[in-house]
């Protein structure tokens, strides 16, 4: 991935209700976002992204799921493999989102998920995130064992093709206020990086973005980018707003 342009990430979750509603911000977004530099990737309801994807021909706009099977292919009922995700146009993928690890998906599941997505040729967006933060800084090894097992046998030309997105569970889906204040998001991303560089080396370690999410939103989006460090965000509710939306890519480019 490469790193000169900043990465904004739309997790548009089970939103909108309809293709008729995503649609049309789909393309207020595009208009909203026309002039600006940083990178777009819209995660959409998988059943929405291939005609959203049709009916876009820029360059700018690139396409995610939200999750993808640990299986490759197979009588595996409701499963999505990566390789169709790939076939269907999509570039990125959303793994070990909280929300989904809460439903189940364990570090085993995620580390799966992530070499399925590699080997189909796939970006993963690896989510990692404590649930809680404690002032001995013991949080630390959490997000630290979180990355080695979601990258356990990733080898090291294919940790280009990885973004981090660090997200605090409780900072995820509340308001600008609730979000991680940019300093301790500096602090952190810092850390991910140095992890990254004692894997894999400083040339590829520090080559992987490391987005931000949690409750990130117009009010607080332009001190998380001046101000925390990070080359992105993956913005979850903002990112049903054309507005809002188009505020961060605005910030981020
Ligand atoms: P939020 O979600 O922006 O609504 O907090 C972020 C995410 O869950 O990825």
């Amino acid at each position: 991935m490469k790193k000169n342009s900043k990465i904004v990430v739309a997790n548009w979750k089970m939103s909108p209700a309809s293709y008729g509603v995503a649609k049309k911000l789909f393309d207020d977004v595009r208009k909203e976002t026309r002039r600006a530099s940083a990178r777009i990737v819209i995660c959409p309801p998988l059943l929405f992204a291939r005609e959203l994807m049709h009916s876009y021909s820029g360059s700018k706009i690139s396409f995610g799921a939200q999750n993808v099977s640990e299986e490759e292919d197979g009588p595996f009922t409701g499963e999505m493999g990566a390789r169709m995700l790939k076939e269907a146009g999509l570039s990125f993928v959303i793994v070990g989102h909280s929300e989904r690890k809460a439903k189940g998906e364990t570090d085993e599941m995620i580390n799966k998920k992530i070499l399925r997505t590699l080997a189909a040729g796939l970006s993963p967006v690896l989510c990692i995130g404590e649930k809680e933060r404690d002032r001995t800084g013991r949080f630390l090894a959490v997000l630290s064992g979180q990355l080695s097992a979601a990258l356990r046998g990733v080898e090291k030309k294919d940790v280009r093709k990885l973004i981090i997105a660090y997200e605090p569970v409780f900072a995820i889906g509340k308001g600008a206020s609730d979000a991680l204040p940019p300093r301790e998001i500096e602090e952190t991303a810092i850390f991910i990086r140095k992890r990254l560089v004692e894997a894999y080396g400083r040339e590829v370690g520090l080559h992987v973005p490391v987005l931000y999410g949690g409750s990130v939103e117009p009010e607080n989006g332009r001190e998380i980018i001046e101000e925390g460090g990070v080359d992105g965000y993956l913005v979850g509710h903002a990112s049903l707003s054309a507005h809002d939306f188009a505020a961060l890519v605005s910030y981020a480019s």
